[in-house]
């Protein structure tokens, strides 16, 4: 989201500075590409078990699955793993974007793909034709993903039910649609992280996880995410600050906030309305094992404490407000 409104932002501006002979250039433009690798990934039971871990830890089901948002965190929907979607016309995109089938149905999915163009995709955001993917898909996070965790997530990407769903492909308004072309890079090869520093594990977590993304403003928060006009949902501070952010919380404190959903996991989570949509992937990472979340807490803590308080369901305190109000005039 911090992407889409930089883009957007610079697209005025390149626009103001290329009128007239630079728009062509950018036409024809194609994004840096590298060629798609040969690989073939051998499906081994480690890969299978590592790429789920990365599924969830990397929320690809935010995006990619249909999810049923009548219950609380927007569980996949039954038989919508990967499936695809269209985002709503209340998220404010810069045209229709639409997080491709990603199950291996070769006619309406990725099933076709060989595994280099996969990995290219995910790590590089160039698809099969060459075309860039709209930067919003986290390709700028994922090119810090390992050689041997994209072959495991491909892995696990092969193993997924196929889904026949046909989704449109993303068209982006013009000026967004030529300046994302400059979003892809190839990502060489990356080395694994090293799991014996923990704050440099935590910040592969946290970038594989896209914290940094919504939590916008250096973990300030204060992103709102609308749906529906009336849906909607803030992004928390968890910068390290003590009045404002997550400053007090203990590391316990911090591993039990997200393991208290592992129920909902477990047991499915309840029915909830609109006062308690969210966004934040609850029930992927409450699944994290607790040293990956210590991990994660110990990154956090070494980021700037920002002071801004936010208030993560607005519209309803407000719309709850205005209830309040209505039913004090009504009475006797
Ligand atoms: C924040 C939303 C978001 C997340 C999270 C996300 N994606 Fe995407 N992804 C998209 C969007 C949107 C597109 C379509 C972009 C376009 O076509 O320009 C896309 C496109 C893709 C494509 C290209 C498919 C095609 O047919 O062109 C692949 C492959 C892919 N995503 C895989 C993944 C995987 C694997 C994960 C998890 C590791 C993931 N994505 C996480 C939003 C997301
Ligand atoms: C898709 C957007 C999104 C992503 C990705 C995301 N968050 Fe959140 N997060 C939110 C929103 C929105 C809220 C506020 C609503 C809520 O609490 O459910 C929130 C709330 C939280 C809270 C609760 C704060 C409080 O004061 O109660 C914590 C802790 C948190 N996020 C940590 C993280 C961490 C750590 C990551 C990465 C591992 C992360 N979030 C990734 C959207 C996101």
């Amino acid at each position: 989201m911090r992407k889409f409104v930089k883009i957007l932002g610079a697209a005025w501006a390149a626009v103001a500075l290329i009128a007239g002979a630079g728009v062509s250039y950018l036409y024809l433009h194609k994004p840096a590409m590298a060629r798609a690798s040969d690989i073939r990934i051998a499906r081994t039971p480690e890969r299978l078990a590592r790429g789920a871990y990365l599924f969830n830890l990397a929320d690809c089901d935010g995006c990619h699955s249909q999810r049923d948002f009548s219950r609380f965190g927007g569980p996949v929907a039954e038989g919508g793993r990967g499936a695809g979607t269209v985002f709503p016309d209340a998220m404010g995109l810069p045209g229709l974007v639409a997080p491709s089938n990603i199950t291996p149905d070769p006619e309406t999915g990725i099933g076709a793909w060989t595994d280099g163009e996969k990995i290219r995709a995910i790590r590089e955001g160039v698809d099969r034709d060459g075309r860039a993917l709209f930067p919003m898909m986290p390709y700028e996070n994922f090119r810090h993903m390992s050689d041997e965790d994209v072959y495991s997530l491909v892995a696990y990407l092969d193993s997924l039910p196929p889904v026949k769903h046909k989704v449109p492909k993303t068209r982006l308004k013009f000026p967004v649609s030529m300046l994302i072309k400059g979003a892809p890079q190839p990502a060489g090869s990356v080395p694994p992280p090293d799991r014996s520093d923990r704050r440099q594990y935590g910040k592969y977590l946290v970038t594989l996880a896209g914290c940094m993304e919504c939590h916008t403003r250096q973990l300030s928060g204060g992103e709102v995410f609308r749906v529906a006009p009336n849906i909607l949902v803030v992004s928390a501070n968890i910068s390290p600050d003590r009045a404002t952010g997550i400053g007090k919380w203990n590391e316990q404190d911090f591993v039990d906030r997200f393991h208290q959903y592992r129920d909902y996991v477990k047991n499915g989570p309840p029915a909830v309305g609109p006062e308690s949509f969210t966004l934040m992937p609850w029930l992927n990472f409450c699944r994290l094992p607790a040293e990956d979340l210590k991990a994660i807490y110990a990154f956090l803590h070494t980021q700037p404490a920002v002071y801004k308080s936010v208030d993560t369901h607005p519209a309803w305190s407000l719309q709850t407000a205005g209830l309040t109000s209505a039913v004090k005039t009504a009475a006797p």
